[in-house]
């Protein structure tokens, strides 16, 4: 038999082994047979002494040859062998994740929140972005900026928290830099002058958040509430804007039957001034309990945005008009469910809760 066709038939038995090698332990046995010393291809190295010169070269290409192939055929068994162990071992050591989160009971965002959010997407489809603001204001960003200077009659409107900061004055930043007081805001207008000192207009946003004031906690009061403010500032914004505004989301929101009405108000922080009425969520207008038998109920407060807000926000009142309104969110959730108390909200009874 020729030195070739002995490399032949050493390089096929190899292959026929790993071939029946029926799984990885087999197969690591047959390891020193395939590539040892002892090895049929590699006992035939040793006959390279006998094989005439001119032909060493073709042999030892061929004995190369025949190794790269056997080395070939075992890594792919290995790997087949390897896969099939570790997908039974990924099988064994399965987690079934579902199972416990199924087993749980999960809870759901709280009513307030789940309002909050479906506002903000409403205004968010009229084309609003949203805006937040810090819950301990200044003096200035809660009242000042917005045309109520000290000793204004308006500010009795709101029971305003003072925060004691001892003598950490140093964190106020009145006008002029001078210390204030740092108060828990009162409603989300504060909001509305922090934005318009950031952006340059037009300016289409909403600001929902909480709000604090000096309220004993009674069926429609709470010192903790929520509120959110609209503020549009563009050119040429006019009062119907902000009645067509008012009437459209009222209409997205709440559905084609209610709409909204606009009743002269006093807000220092708009000229003219309005207050907003929607149409009775409960009776749809035909006059019951809720509404007072008027069809009408009383949503918030919106107006013009006066010259001078926009003055203390460096915005040129002369080209930039706009409008502005807001409106508590509790008092929407609680009339959009009938519910009879604001307190239930907040004393976290999960029976009343699970309900929403
Ligand atoms: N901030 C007012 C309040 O809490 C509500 C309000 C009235 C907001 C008129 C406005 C507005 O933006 O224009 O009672």
């Amino acid at each position: 038999m020729s030195v070739h066709d002995q490399i032949a038939e050493a390089q096929t038995a190899a292959v026929v082994s790993i071939d029946q090698a029926d799984d990885l332990e087999s197969l690591t046995d047959l390891e020193s047979s395939l590539f040892g010393k002892k090895s049929q291809l590699g006992g035939l190295k040793r006959l390279m002494g006998e094989v005439a010169p001119e032909e060493r070269a073709g042999v030892g290409q061929a004995l190369n040859e025949a190794q790269r192939i056997v080395r070939e055929a075992h890594a792919v068994a290995k790997e087949r062998f390897l896969s099939v162990t570790r997908r039974a071992e990924l099988e064994t050591e399965r987690l079934d994740l579902s199972e416990s989160v199924e087993a749980t009971a999960r809870g759901h965002l709280h009513l307030v929140t789940q309002t909050m959010e479906r506002l903000e997407d409403v205004f968010v489809g009229m084309g609003f972005t949203v805006s937040e603001g810090p819950q301990a204001e200044t003096d200035w960003y809660n009242f000042e900026a917005l045309n109520l200077p000290a000793a204004h009659p308006a500010r009795s409107m709101f029971d305003t928290l003072y925060l004691d900061l001892g003598d950490r004055t140093e964190i106020g930043d009145g006008e002029g830099g001078e210390a204030t007081n740092i108060l828990l805001r009162t409603h989300t207008s504060p909001v509305q002058i922090r934005v318009m000192e950031t952006l340059p207009p037009p300016i289409y946003t909403v600001c929902p958040g909480r709000v604090f004031r000096r309220d004993t906690a009674d069926a429609s009061h709470m010192p903790v509430f929520h509120q959110i403010e609209g503020l549009v500032v563009d050119h040429g914004i006019s009062l119907a804007d902000l009645a067509g505004t008012l009437n459209e989301f009222t209409a997205a929101y709440f559905g084609g039957a209610i709409r909204s009405r606009l009743r002269p108000s006093y807000f220092p922080f708009t000229e003219p001034s309005a207050e907003f009425d929607i149409t009775c969520v409960i009776c749809e207008g035909d006059g019951c309990q809720t509404c007072q038998r008027t069809g009408w109920i009383e949503l918030g407060g919106c107006g013009m945005v006066h010259p001078n807000v926009l003055g203390n926000c460096g915005i040129d009142s002369e080209e930039w008009t706009g409008f502005a309104f807001g409106f508590g969110i509790d008092r929407l959730a609680l009339m959009r469910y009938g519910i009879k108390d604001l307190r239930d909200m907040y004393t976290n009874d999960i029976r009343f809760l699970r309900q929403f």
